[in-house]
């Protein structure tokens, strides 16, 4: 716990940053199972803001396991650290004036409505990334789920830990039903009838 610390104002604002930049910041916050294929459109749609030449980033689960977070295992604890730590990095970054797409499971409720709860009106777009568990598991581009029903992974989401999937997400994509060009360009979409970009 820390006591004794004092915030300092910064002497360039939010809303500085985002003029200079030309575009409004948010997290785009990809939610769903394992497979399902967050990183996939994150990524195919931070290329495409990236022509754009609009500042963005991706964090990613895996990814970030490796690093900031390599600590964190699979408990509910972990999961819900995990999530709290990537939406304070989150905000950091919309902070920036940088848009954020995050990919990670997230598969508890209550941890998602914390980091929207910590961000701005809308500084969230939560995307449920919409897939049947059974076509995840027929993907299973890692091996996991093979793992998962043989045992050798325990806590494994969607088998024997619970996905808790949004109730009003801003956005669903079904990466079931189209390329991911086409998911791509639904997020796209979305984000310019808000006139978000
Ligand atoms: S979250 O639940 O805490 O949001 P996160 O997105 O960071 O999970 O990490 C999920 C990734 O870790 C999966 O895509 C998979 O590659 C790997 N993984 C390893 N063990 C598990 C597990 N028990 N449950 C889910 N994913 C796991």
């Amino acid at each position: 716990m820390s006591t004794n610390i004092t915030w300092h104002q910064a002497s360039v604002s939010k809303e500085e940053r985002r003029t200079q930049k030309g575009n409004h910041s948010f997290v785009l916050w990809f939610t769903g199972l394992s497979a399902s294929g967050k990183s996939t459109l994150a990524n195919a749609v931070a290329r495409r803001l990236f022509q754009q030449n609009i500042d963005n980033y991706v964090l990613d689960g895996d990814n970030i396991r490796h690093g900031l977070n390599k600590d964190l295992g699979f408990s509910e604890e972990d999961r819900t650290e995990n999530i709290r730590r990537i939406g304070e990095v989150s905000k950091l970054f919309v902070d920036n004036g940088t848009i954020v797409l995050t990919a990670f499971i997230s598969p508890f409720r209550t941890d998602r409505s914390q980091v929207r709860d910590i961000l701005g009106e809308n500084e969230f777009i939560e995307v449920f990334v919409d897939c049947p568990i059974d076509e995840c598991e027929k993907r299973d581009p890692k091996g996991l789920y093979k793992k998962a029903r043989d045992g050798q992974i325990k806590q494994f989401t969607g088998i024997d830990s619970p996905y808790e999937a949004p109730e009003h997400p801003e956005l669903t994509i079904h990466t079931h039903l189209y390329t991911i060009e086409q998911c791509a360009e639904q997020v796209i979409q979305h984000l310019k009838e808000k006139s978000f970009i």
